[in-house]
């Protein structure tokens, strides 16, 4: 098993921040249409040291293992960040201590970095979230289509 595999399967053991938040500022979710994966996140904020920052994230994800462990590191890594922070990371940096993505993984990061652009697309702007705080992923899917706002990953 390569070091980034046996990375993934130690992020995996114990996720972090798996689940909605039901009192979340913004939430975005991005469908791949390669792999047909999906990933929704959250983002609360707070007030710290006259900055807007980001005080918890968290995601549900139906997605590879490579996607949850990515989004487990990200919404770590994203406490405390400004939302323009947060817009700067890449794929390759949200994945944290798990290292550079292979290439045959990198579009798993790419779903979790377009997640959260979804997400602080909705905070830059006074609309209501697209989809709905508080439903989960799964019960948007048994939704009829449409009711997902789906972000093609490039
Ligand atoms: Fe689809 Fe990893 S294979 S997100």
């Amino acid at each position: 098993m390569s070091d980034f595999e046996e990375k993934v399967r130690e992020a995996l053991a114990s996720p972090q921040n798996q689940g909605e938040l039901a009192d979340a500022d913004a939430v975005g979710t991005v469908g791949s249409p390669d792999c047909g994966d999906m990933l929704r996140m959250w983002l609360k904020f707070t007030e710290k040291d006259g900055k807007r920052v980001i005080d918890r994230a968290s995601f549900q994800s139906f997605g590879c293992q490579t996607a949850i462990a990515v989004a487990s590191m990200a919404t770590e890594l994203l406490k405390g960040k400004t939302a323009e922070e947060a817009r700067e990371l890449s794929a390759n940096e949200l994945t944290g201590d798990l290292g550079p993505l292979p290439p045959m993984k990198i579009h798993c990061g790419q779903l979790v970095e377009g997640a959260l652009k979804n997400a602080l697309d909705q905070t830059s702007t006074p609309a209501p979230a697209t989809a709905p705080v508080g439903n989960t992923l799964s019960q948007e899917m048994q939704k009829p289509a449409g009711k997902i706002r789906i972000v093609p990953i490039d």
